[in-house]
């Protein structure tokens, strides 16, 4: 299959990026990278997440967040929502979108949300009724797409399974998660192969993390299967809580150089996105784990 022309970055550190950090951020830090990256040209930034905030202290200020990052036309904020109670958080915080998230694997669906993949679903269909009477629309993700930091080596068509249960419930994309990193282009191109019989191609994306160096090689491999969605992380940010190895995401710097080296359009501004990578980085105490960035910085 030819390349897309376009490929949409749905941006991910100010959740998945900073959900993991044991030093808490202050809501002008988290407000000023949202606002960095939007200015970036990203048109989809992950802007925070509705949990319990035993579960995941650093995202108790969702609401904050939300409230304060400058909208602009044609850019979303979607945040995520395991339940009524962190949907109605939501709304009440002025959400427009909102992400369910299930996984592929029932170790860490216990892990992860405190219940089984089945009652996970239904915890979700009253977000999804409440979604529809609202106009909200809903992406959904399913984790652990390739292998379960507890139940290990996980079969493409579970992943299938639970991927189309999301989409028939009227989310709008799901995004398959590779947790933890371990998938290689064979694994995951059979993965997205076997989802793909029953959820359009055009209506997956890829969330790689990229714990074991494979991630941008696994995003080459789903471009060529067609996937033109991908969530990245800038500075490379993240992590999930519950998942013990997953380091960040992809870094949104290298998914960026390496699509602008493919001729495939993202609208983000490389230099500006560098920046804020920079930014958040310096916030944090370290440097950016992006090479894209330091390679530029160090010209
Ligand atoms: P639970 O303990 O089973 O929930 O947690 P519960 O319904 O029994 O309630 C227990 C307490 O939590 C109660 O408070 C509730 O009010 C409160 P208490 O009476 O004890 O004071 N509570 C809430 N508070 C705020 N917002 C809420 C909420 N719900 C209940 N929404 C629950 C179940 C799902 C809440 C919990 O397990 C949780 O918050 N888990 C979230 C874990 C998480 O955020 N993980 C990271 C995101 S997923 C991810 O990173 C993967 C992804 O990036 C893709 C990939 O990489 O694979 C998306
Ligand atoms: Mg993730």
């Amino acid at each position: 299959m030819p390349f897309p022309k376009k490929v949409k970055i749905v941006e991910v550190g100010p959740r998945d990026g900073l959900q993991n950090e044991k030093q808490l951020v202050s809501v002008d830090t988290k407000v000023e990278l949202v606002d960095r990256l939007t200015q970036a040209g990203l048109s989809a930034v992950e802007a925070g997440s509705f949990v319990s905030p035993k579960w995941v202290p650093q995202m108790a200020d969702s609401d904050k967040v939300l409230a304060q990052v400058k909208k602009a036309d044609g850019v979303s904020f979607p945040v995520l929502t395991p339940n009524m109670k962190g949907f109605e958080a939501a709304m009440e915080a002025g959400a427009k979108e909102v992400a369910i998230f299930a996984a592929a694997s029932e170790g860490f669906s216990q892990k992860n949300i405190n219940c089984s993949i089945a009652e996970s679903i239904e915890r979700f269909e009253p977000i999804m009724a409440a979604a529809k009477e609202q106009d909200i629309a809903v992406r959904g993700y399913v984790s652990c797409v390739v292998g379960c930091p507890y139940d290990g080596a996980i079969a493409p068509e579970k992943v299938a399974e639970v991927s189309t249960r999301l989409y028939d419930m009227g989310c709008y994309e799901i995004s398959l998660g590779d947790t933890i990193g371990v998938g290689t282009p064979a694994k995951v191109a059979e993965m997205i192969a076997a989802v793909s019989q029953t959820v359009p191609i055009g209506k997956l994306a890829g969330h790689f993390h990229d714990t074991y160096g494979q991630a941008l090689a696994n995003i080459y491999a789903a471009l060529e299967l067609g996937i033109h969605v991908f969530d990245s992380s800038v500075a490379g940010l993240g992590g999930c809580p519950y998942a013990k190895g997953a380091s960040g995401n992809v870094a949104t710097e290298d998914v960026v150089f390496m699509l602008n080296g493919l001729g495939i359009e993202t609208g983000v501004d490389l230099a500006t996105l560098c920046e804020a990578g920079r930014y958040i980085s310096q916030s944090l105490g370290r440097v950016p784990a992006s090479k894209v960035s330091l390679a530029l910085s160090a010209q």
